[in-house]
């Protein structure tokens, strides 16, 4: 067992940064860029007097408006959470083939649902491939090997990218969530290039400017504001309870997220990186129900992460307080940060499903690569028409 668990440690120290790449395919270059949105018609959500919840910006940092509730992380498991970033317990590739990925159906990604539904497909982590009302939006995304400043040390991934970078469609919008690196790859930033529109928190643009992206293409939001990216889709930047660090000395200087995607008929969440928090009820309240929510479920062990990351039981609070039809798990299954089981996070979602009585199909874990379709309100009642008519 020690045997393994130093081969598997020293796997994690090769010298090959990222995937190999072909150089960038015609598709990327001929696809016609969306124009940026315009700045002048951002609106915040929050109505004159309302009390919802906003992080405070001291003039250098950004701080959240919740408590801390848990205490802070204790040396024995930094010394832990250390060895596992260096590749500890990681599953073996014949586990990850038969438990969690999964080729990829390009057919479905060539044909989306039209404006009736919106189609997702989960690229690993907090990376999701969204189409909804004819454009492609990325969540989070990160191609790189390692989520680390480092290119030879930090996490390395286990369950690899479904495809390669240049294999996507091309891609209309970039959803950030915050700048850690399991969020923000550089790579992956400079390989998409400025064909995308960026839609980031506030104070990320400078980073994104930092890796070649024209100021023209990034959108910064507050939270509860609202930016019309197409005529049916638009963005509204929601809160999270989460941090923010990027370099030595840079804590909390750009905002943190999550998201809310409102098509013409299908509303999506996303929430990126928090713990759980009041601002999932008042994010329910003000653009619930969801069609569907995309809801981290892993590391959540030591019990110390939960202040800024969601366990399974967490996770079901959040899909029901945000009102969501259907959910999707992420932030699982793709780096190992922290010490539950890699398997752990979707057993756990079940078990919490079945002991609040909940549909198991309401809230699911898929393959890294798989595609799943919603449908939207207007389709739904649409169906549930064509029902009645044929029962009548
Ligand atoms: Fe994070």
């Amino acid at each position: 067992m020690i045997l393994n668990m130093l081969k598997s440690m020293l796997s994690n120290f090769d010298m090959d940064p990222v995937v190999k790449l072909p150089a960038q395919k015609l598709a990327i270059i001929q696809h016609k860029p969306l124009e940026a949105p315009d700045l002048s018609k951002i609106r915040s959500l929050a109505s004159p007097g309302e009390n919802l919840d906003m992080a405070q910006f001291d003039g250098q940092r950004y701080v959240q408006p919740w408590k801390k509730t848990r205490k802070g992380i204790e040396f024995l498991d930094v010394f832990k959470l250390l060895i596992v970033s260096l590749g500890a317990k990681a599953p073996s590739k014949k586990e990850v083939s038969s438990m969690l990925s999964c080729k990829m159906n390009w057919q479905l990604i060539k044909s989306p649902p039209d404006s009736g539904g919106t189609q997702v497909t989960w690229m690993g982590h907090a990376c999701f491939l969204i189409q909804i009302d004819n454009i492609k939006i990325l969540t989070d995304p990160v191609w790189s090997k390692r989520c680390s400043p480092s290119k030879f040390l930090g996490p390395k991934r286990f369950c690899q990218a479904p495809c390669r970078i240049e294999e996507l469609p091309p891609i209309d919008v970039v959803v950030i969530s915050h700048n850690h690196y399991d969020h923000l790859d550089e790579y992956t930033i400079k390989k998409l290039g400025n064909a995308p529109i960026y839609v980031v928190p506030l104070g990320n643009g400078k980073t994104l400017r930092s890796m070649c992206v024209n100021a023209g293409r990034i959108v910064e939001l507050d939270w509860w504001q609202e930016c019309s990216i197409t005529p049916k889709v638009s963005l509204v930047c929601l809160p999270a309870k989460h941090w923010s660090k990027r370099g030595l000395l840079d804590n909390n200087k750009a905002l943190w997220s999550s998201w809310g995607i409102l098509g013409s008929s299908v509303k999506v969440y996303f929430s990126g990186d928090s713990g759980y928090c009041s601002a999932f009820k008042s994010i329910g309240e003000k653009l619930g129900p969801f069609d569907l929510a995309l809801i981290g479920i892993g590391a959540y062990s030591p019990d110390s992460l939960r202040e800024f990351h969601m366990s399974p039981e967490d996770s079901v609070m959040v899909h029901l307080d945000v009102k969501s039809k259907k959910s999707i798990a992420m932030h699982w299954g793709t780096w190992k940060l922290s010490l539950e089981h890699v398997f752990d996070p979707p057993r756990e979602l079940k078990r919490q499903l079945k002991m609040r009585m909940l549909d198991p199909d309401s809230f699911i874990s898929i393959r890294c690569g798989e595609t799943q379709q919603v449908l939207g309100a207007i389709q739904d009642q649409e169906e549930e028409e064509v029902l009645l008519e044929s029962n009548t």
